[in-house]
């Protein structure tokens, strides 16, 4: 449920297994993180690349900030903090908590070292834990609920953990890889498929109060779709190929003005991590470099790419709402990061819509803005979301680096248009 509705609720009576479950779901959360560390080397975990891209050791550091900074010290007056001077370090944007650190200069923080970071997170962890055992009837559910909300900022950390370092690792001439990573896909795509489906006043957002979502996916509400298509599958390098060699990034008639403006500032004539050597294409995976698969989702592309090779293609972006009402009822499987691919695949075969959830987030024609009615949560963790709605797009359907456990059909992602380090691909849509 939506921490806005936390005032109104009736506390709910801390039974033991309900206190076993979320210590375990606690540890399991935690643990998934420092599983994901496992690869690095020390070295790895401090590097800054670009401002958007945070160092792995400031990751880990942040999220038990945020246990600390909104369960700790508002559930636990007793609790003392490992260091006060993190709460400054490892702020990300709540400037009504207290000053951040600016966000450029996170990879000048050779100190604290990661040793530390280490025993600060086990410092939170013993507080949390102890904290859940001796919570009483009056504290469960508002404790519950932001220790919830606290795992599953933690969850968005580990996609932004490894896409950073994919990041890190494509700008070191060596090329390492982060491990090693079967991306050989032995299956073709199958064709592409149009998929009609009839409009109407449609609803979509989150109304299950017993499951956990973020308060922008509230409150549920009515849409109008009109009368579409939608793609069988997600667009493939090899059909991404053909927009390149059809001179894409040279015509200026297929992009949007500012889309065009970033193809000239930034001058790109391919997606992010590519590389032509010789004739052919290669990708820079989190498993090193490697001969571009055509049969694979194209990964890596902006809004504005995703929207030029649309309109390239003669279709156009989908909706948000297109998206959702497909993914509702549907099982929440495909390649997520259990699949442990950690790349997006070819997709597999079947006759109705397939690469729903996995391999690669799905760009929209939606901004991200509020739906009716929207109301941020109380205080500080108002600025989670809220703030941000403005000039971004929403992302659909999770990707190959998304914990199975953290995606749902209402998840609304979002990124500005230009951004492209993260896994983001492109699902076409048409009108009838
Ligand atoms: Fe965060």
């Amino acid at each position: 449920m939506s921490l806005s509705h936390v005032a109104q609720t009736t506390p709910v009576t801390p039974h033991c297994h309900a206190k076993e479950d979320l210590q375990a779901r606690y540890r399991g959360v935690r643990q998934d993180t420092e599983d994901l560390c496992r690869p690095l080397a020390t070295e790895d975990y401090c590097i800054q690349t670009e401002p958007f891209v945070s160092p792995t050791k400031w990751h880990i550091a942040h999220i038990s900030w945020f246990f600390e900074a909104f369960v700790l010290k508002h559930f636990e007056p007793a609790y003392r903090e490992f260091d006060p001077r993190f709460d400054y370090l490892f702020n990300s944007y709540y400037v009504t908590h207290s000053e951040p650190y600016p966000r450029p200069e996170r990879g000048l923080l050779s100190r604290p070292t990661v040793d530390e970071i280490y025993r600060y997170r086990a410092h939170v962890d013993d507080a949390i834990l102890e904290l859940i055992d001796s919570a009483d009837d009056d504290l469960w559910q508002a404790l519950s609920d932001r220790v919830i909300l606290g795992l599953n900022h933690e969850q968005q950390h580990q996609e932004l953990m490894l896409t950073d370092i994919k990041h890190v690792f494509a700008r070191n001439p060596l090329r390492p890889a982060y491990r090693e990573i079967n991306t050989m896909t032995e299956s073709e795509s199958n064709p592409m498929r149009w998929i009609e489906f009839d409009g109407g006043v449609r609803d979509i957002g989150h109304d299950d109060d017993d499951d956990f979502c973020f308060d922008s996916e509230t409150p549920r509400h009515h849409v109008l779709t009109n009368d579409h298509v939608l793609a069988s599958r997600l667009v493939t390098n090899g059909e991404y190929i053909e927009f390149i060699e059809a001179g894409g990034y040279g015509e200026p008639d297929h992009w949007l003005s500012d889309g065009w403006s970033s193809v000239c500032q930034h001058k790109w004539e391919a997606p992010s991590y590519w590389e032509r050597q010789d004739s052919n294409w290669w990708q820079m995976t989190l498993g090193g470099m490697r001969r571009l698969n055509e049969h694979e989702p194209v990964c890596h592309v902006s809004f504005y790419e995703a929207d030029a090779y649309a309109r390239w293609a003669g279709r156009r972006l989908p909706t948000e709402a297109e998206l959702e009402l497909i993914a509702v009822g549907k099982e929440i499987e495909g390649n997520l990061r259990e699949a442990d691919r950690l790349h997006p695949t070819a997709a597999p075969s079947g006759d109705g819509l397939v690469q729903v959830y996995g391999d690669v987030w799905e760009w929209t024609q939606s901004p991200y803005a509020p739906y009716p009615g929207f109301v941020s949560l109380d205080g500080s963790l108002g600025e989670y979301n809220g703030k941000f709605m403005c000039n971004q797009m929403v992302l659909r359907g999770g990707s190959c680096v998304t914990p199975r456990s953290h995606m749902r059909a209402t998840y609304r992602n979002f990124f500005y248009p230009p951004d492209r380090w993260q896994f983001t691909g492109i699902r076409l849509a048409g009108d009838f």
